[in-house]
C-alpha cells in the first residue's frame, strides 16, 4: 500500500460545547477523490475544517506528508498545498472573473508563473476564459462555484478539500461540478470532498469514509460504502428494512 497523504490519528475537536470530533482515525491516499459521507450534523465539515486549519483539535494528530498540521495557521497549511474551497459562495462579485481566479495565485509572487497558470487555467475551464472581464457576480451560482474550483488550482496545490460543492446547483450543472472534480483528479490533485449527492459522489470516490457521530463508522472503496446495506439504508435514501432484508 503506498503512503498515506494525510493521515488522521485520534482527532478531537469541537466548538466549545462539547466535542464534535470523537477521535477520527483514517487515511486519504494520494491521488484520487476520497469522499466523506455521513448524516447532518456527524462532523464532515468540521472534521474538513481540522484539516485546513479552521478548527484546531483538542486531540489528536493530522499528518500532511509526516507532518503535523495541528496548530498551524490556515495560511501556513495553504503554503503546503492543501487548499479549501468553502461551502458558501466566496468570489469577490465586484471583480471579474479573471481577477478572481488570479487572487488564487496570491502566494506566488513571480508574475510569470501567475500568467502561466492563469493560461492552463483557461484551458482547463472554458468560462475563465469566456468571462473574464465580467463581474463574478454576474454569474450564476454554478459557474460561481466552477470558477472558485477555477481559483483553487492557481496554487496547484497537492490536496483539495470540497465541502458540498453541489449545493444549491441545477441538474445539468451538477454534471458539469462531478465532471470538473474528476478533471482536477486527473490532473493529479488528491481530493478529500464532502458531498450530500452520496450516491453520485460515492459512485466516482476511490475511496469513501463514513462518519457517524464524530468517528469514523466504515471505509472502503467508494462502491464497498455505496453498496453496504446498511449505509445505503442510513444515509443513502434506502430504507432500514431494505437493509435487512436486502433481496425482498
Ligand atoms: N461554528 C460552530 N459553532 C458551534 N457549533 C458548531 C459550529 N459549526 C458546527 N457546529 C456544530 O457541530 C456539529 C457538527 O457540525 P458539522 O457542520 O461538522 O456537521 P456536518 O456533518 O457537516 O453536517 P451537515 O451535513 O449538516 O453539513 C453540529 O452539532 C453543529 O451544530
Ligand atoms: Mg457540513
Amino acid at each position: 500500500m503506498s503512503e498515506a497523504l494525510v493521515t488522521f490519528k485520534g482527532v478531537v475537536a469541537g466548538y466549545g460545547g462539547g466535542d464534535v470530533l470523537k477521535g477520527v482515525d483514517f487515511a486519504v491516499q494520494p491521488g484520487g477523490v476520497t469522499c466523506i459521507v455521513g448524516p447532518n450534523g456527524s462532523g464532515k465539515s468540521t472534521l474538513l475544517k481540522t484539516a485546513s486549519g479552521l478548527v484546531r483539535p483538542r486531540l489528536g494528530e493530522i499528518l500532511f506528508k509526516g507532518q503535523n498540521l495541528v496548530g498551524m495557521t490556515p495560511r501556513d497549511i495553504l503554503k503546503l498545498g492543501i487548499v479549501q474551497v468553502p461551502q458558501n459562495h466566496s468570489l469577490f462579485r465586484e471583480m471579474t472573473v479573471e481577477q478572481n481566479v488570479e487572487l488564487g495565485a496570491f502566494l506566488e509572487r513571480d508574475r510569470r508563473v501567475v500568467a502561466e497558470r492563469l493560461a492552463r487555467i483557461r484551458e482547463m475551464f472554458p468560462i475563465v476564459a469566456d468571462r473574464a472581464q465580467d463581474k463574478a457576480g454576474s454569474l450564476s451560482g454554478g459557474q460561481q462555484r466552477l470558477v472558485e474550483f477555477a481559483r483553487c488550482l492557481m496554487l496547484e496545490p497537492e490536496l483539495v478539500i470540497l465541502d458540498e460543492p453541489s449545493m444549491g446547483l441545477d441538474p445539468k450543472t451538477l454534471k458539469v461540478m462531478f465532471g470538473t472534480i474528476r478533471m482536477m483528479r486527473d490532473a493529479g490533485r488528491t481530493i478529500l470532498l464532502v458531498e450530500q449527492n452520496a450516491r453520485q459522489a460515492l459512485k466516482m470516490a476511490e475511496r469513501g469514509v463514513v462518519l457517524e457521530n464524530g468517528q469514523v463508522r466504515l471505509t472502503g472503496s467508494g462502491l464497498e460504502v455505496l453498496h453496504n446495506p446498511e449505509i445505503g439504508a442510513l444515509y443513502l435514501g434506502g430504507s432500514l428494512e431494505e437493509a435487512r432484508h436486502p433481496q425482498s
